[in-house]
């Protein structure tokens, strides 16, 4: 049977990183195969697009194209091949982080991003996208403890702002592939709801 392809959404600092490690294990305690990876990255290539993709400035339109390029080596490479074998692939970040950054908050075109996807995803779409929501202004106030800021964490209240909307509208357009999960609350509630889900994939 094909594994469940799972990903993880959230402006920077919303707290999926936290969680992401702990929601593995829950599934191995299953004994569910799984397999944790990220983007932009997961592939050698994608690791190193993801160094170029964090540090140097670009134009939106080639952060755009290198995000799906380091995503169509990240599937071919190792998404796709987990998937066909059984495993459940919990991915940190996918294409809805496209849409939200790229399209909500550097304001890019919709209708190429949808493009993109179709060609570089074909039909695969997760199974289960978790947003991790909260506002830009607690996001960005927990980034300033937590860590130096990359070239996306560095941007204003207002980018934030727009990334954490166009996600809203993700939702939105699919909520029975969301989980939108309130990251005002505590880890301990937000593990139960998480657990909850996990019941019903
Ligand atoms: P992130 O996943 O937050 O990693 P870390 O927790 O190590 O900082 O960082 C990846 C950054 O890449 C994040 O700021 C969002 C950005 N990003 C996009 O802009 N578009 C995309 O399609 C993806 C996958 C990520």
């Amino acid at each position: 049977m094909r594994g469940r392809f799972i990903t993880f959404e959230g402006i920077d600092g919303a707290g999926k990183s936290t969680h992401i490690d702990w929601y593995a294990q829950r599934l191995r305690e299953r004994d569910i195969r799984t397999l944790v990876t990220r983007e932009p990255g997961g592939s050698p290539l994608g690791e190193r697009l993801r160094d170029m993709l964090l540090s140097e400035a670009m134009s939106m339109e080639t952060e755009t194209l290198l995000m799906f390029a380091a995503r169509k080596e990240h599937l071919e490479q190792l998404i796709r091949p987990a998937l066909a074998d059984g495993t459940w692939v919990i991915c940190d970040r996918f294409t809805d982080s496209t849409y939200a950054y790229q399209g909500g908050g550097r304001g890019g075109c919709l209708t190429q991003i949808e493009a993109l996807e179709r060609w570089v995803q074909g039909a695969l779409q997760p199974d289960r996208s978790y947003l991790f929501d909260l506002p830009a202004q607690l996001a960005a106030a927990r980034r300033a403890s937590a860590r130096a800021a990359d070239r996306f964490e560095a941007e204003d209240l207002a980018f934030f702002e727009r990334v954490r909307s166009a996600y809203l509208q993700r939702v939105a357009q699919a909520p029975d592939r969301f989980q939108v999960i309130d990251s005002r609350q505590e880890i301990e509630a937000i593990r139960s709801q998480l657990d909850q889900d996990i019941a019903t994939l």
